[in-house]
């Protein structure tokens, strides 16, 4: 197969886990014989330092061109305690998302046996926890109405009929391929946008009669996700809810540095970590890089390039059997790797194998 990717590095510890990303891709591609070609493209605050602009039309060009946009990640201190900054790095990863129509985030969380004492939680909780969060990605409060002054400032919690459909649709086919059990997360008690999801969830129930179809507030659903993580197969939610209950779930696993995500709907499909850019590590060589290594996996597996996606998660498994782990996940008194380290032994095994 003929890949054409688009390369977001973005900042922080972005362009350390995307040059990984890239290696792992093309570590997989010589191997099976797909031919890639890449091109690269700013985004988030590298692409406000350069022309003013988070996501700049030439960027969506790129990636509205390829096959699929490998992204890592956004953000810099310098515009979070700046509540003044007219523009922001997050602003790009949005409008990409909005512009591509990526209406829907699936982000997997997975456990990885070998890591279950690194999990928060004890191991009999975590031991075969295995959900997907399908997240809305272009409505909801992140861009709705919004106002701001120096006395009041709102944000508006829009959704329609149709873009509640399509996320529902998407989460009952995901449920109908795994465990058959869709937990539509939501506040009906106290939001209007969320009775609309509500009312159409129970609509299309009946269209889906081999799944087992439950409600739960999203309160709720934050506390039964560290209280009974194996409750969960398929949870559909809105933007906002989806944000902070899939950083809830990913560090159920072990590190956040773990958890994949791909961003799909009408234009070029986004395979990113959920992860931001830990501006911190930037330069340090310490970020693990197995969101990014997994998102690629995503990626083979959205082109249904299934043997491509299974090998490299068989070598990020026996890298993490093997120790071959950064910081976050090494174990007392073993030696932790970088994050190039960690890649090349992943492409390495991988074209071994
Ligand atoms: C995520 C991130 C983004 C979001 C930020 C960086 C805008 O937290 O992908 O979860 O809130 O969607
Ligand atoms: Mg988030």
């Amino acid at each position: 197969m003929k890949l054409k990717i688009a390369v977001l590095p973005g900042d922080g510890i972005g362009p350390e886990i995307s040059a990984v990303g890239v290696d792992v891709m093309s570590a997989v591609c010589l191997k099976f014989g797909h031919e890639v070609s890449y091109e690269y493209a700013l985004c988030g605050a590298a692409a406000i330092d350069a022309v003013g602009n988070p996501f700049p039309p030439e960027t969506y060009e790129i990636c509205k061109n390829s096959d699929a946009v490998l992204f890592s990640a956004v953000g810099d201190p310098k515009f979070d305690n700046n509540p003044n900054a007219k523009v922001r790095p997050e602003q790009g990863l949005l409008a990409m998302r909005k512009q591509l129509g990526l209406f829907a985030n699936i982000r997997p969380v997975e456990t990885f046996e070998c890591l279950l004492d690194k999990s928060p939680l004890r191991r009999e909780l975590v031991e075969g926890a295995d959900f997907i969060c399908v997240r809305e990605l272009t409505g909801g409060m992140y861009f709705g109405e919004k106002y701001e002054s120096d006395d009041r400032a709102y944000d508006t919690n829009a959704y329609t009929r149709h873009e509640i459909e399509r996320i529902l649709k998407v989460a009952y086919e995901y449920a109908q391929r795994r465990k058959k059990h869709l937990t539509v997360v939501d506040k009906a008690n106290v939001l209007a946008s969320s009775r609309l999801w509500r009312k159409v969830a129970q609509e299309m129930a009946p269209k889906y009669p081999d799944v087992n179809t439950d409600y739960m507030y999203v309160d709720n659903a934050a506390m039964r996700l560290i209280q009974e993580p194996k409750f969960f197969d398929v949870m559909v939610t809105e933007n906002t809810f989806g944000d902070i209950l899939t950083d809830e779930g990913s560090v159920i696993s072990g590190s956040m540095g773990l958890l994949p995500s791909a961003s799909v709907g009408e234009g070029t499909p986004v395979f990113e970590p959920i992860h931001g850019s830990w501006p911190q590590a930037a330069g340090k060589h310490i970020a693990n890089p197995l969101a990014q290594i997994l998102s690629v996996a995503m990626l083979f597996e959205y082109f249904n390039l299934k043997e491509e996606g299974a090998c490299i998660r068989r070598a990020v498994q026996a890298s993490l059997d093997q120790g071959i782990r950064t910081p976050d996940l090494a174990l007392p008194g073993e030696k932790a790797y970088s994050t190039e380290e960690v890649g090349a032994w992943i492409a390495d095994r991988i074209s071994a194998e």
